[in-house]
């Protein structure tokens, strides 16, 4: 089971059916905090609808298109972070990631995202890693400027949240540029 640990009592791990009713509470109690910029809160319901989630991520990781992990602290879930999907032809894939309020400005996403990201370019030997993120979401955008990611441009009506239509801003970095930042150990302050 893939797991990776993140230091003070913080780990991910592979999400799995028997964590829905978990993360469904989870998503219940940080509803007003998610939905402002995660359209899946809305149709999120009832435990059943978190079921559908996890086991759609455990057909993504059977079908190597990516993966979903629960951001845990002392083995509670706490958050999501994963892959929406894997362009193989390109070697290139997206980061995507969501928090509980509560467990806010502890640096723990920062590390889950830094942790995802050495999966994708040394067990996938992918080439590219991009963030999106709304342009006016400030915390989502910390964390790939904080991991030395590159702006690239915007991305006009990217996303319909609710009754809003939101640009998005897009980040990546490439395999060459995190492999000199490594070497370089210039890279974000929650370097272990
Ligand atoms: C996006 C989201 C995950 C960011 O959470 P976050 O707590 O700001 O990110 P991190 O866990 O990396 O923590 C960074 C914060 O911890 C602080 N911090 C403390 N120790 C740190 C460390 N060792 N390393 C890095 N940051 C550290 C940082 O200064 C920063 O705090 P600040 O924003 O007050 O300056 C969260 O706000 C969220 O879930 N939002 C709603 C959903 C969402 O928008 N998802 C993304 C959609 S694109």
């Amino acid at each position: 089971m893939l797991r990776f640990e993140l230091g003070d009592g913080r780990a991910m791990r592979l999400l799995d059916a028997s964590d829905a009713e978990e993360l469904f509470v989870l998503i219940d109690a940080n509803r007003k905090h998610l939905a402002r910029w995660m359209p899946f809160v809305g149709q999120t319901r009832s435990v059943a609808d978190s079921l559908v989630f996890v086991r759609s991520a455990r057909r993504q990781l059977a079908e190597n298109r990516g993966l979903q992990m629960a951001v845990l602290a002392d083995e509670q879930i706490i958050g999501v972070a994963g892959f929406h999907a894997i362009d193989w032809p390109r070697r290139s894939t997206s980061i995507g990631y969501w928090l509980a309020q509560a467990h806010q400005g502890a640096g723990t996403m920062t590390l889950a995202v830094r942790a995802l990201i050495g999966h994708a370019f040394d067990a996938w030997e992918l080439c590219r890693v991009e963030i999106r993120a709304g342009v006016h979401n400030s915390r989502s955008r910390a964390i790939p400027e904080r991991l030395g990611f590159r702006e690239e441009g915007i991305l006009r009506g990217a996303e319909r949240i609710e009754d809003r239509v939101i640009d998005h801003v897009i980040y990546a970095v490439t395999a060459v540029d995190w492999r000199a930042m490594s070497a370089l150990g210039d890279r974000d302050p929650a370097r272990a």
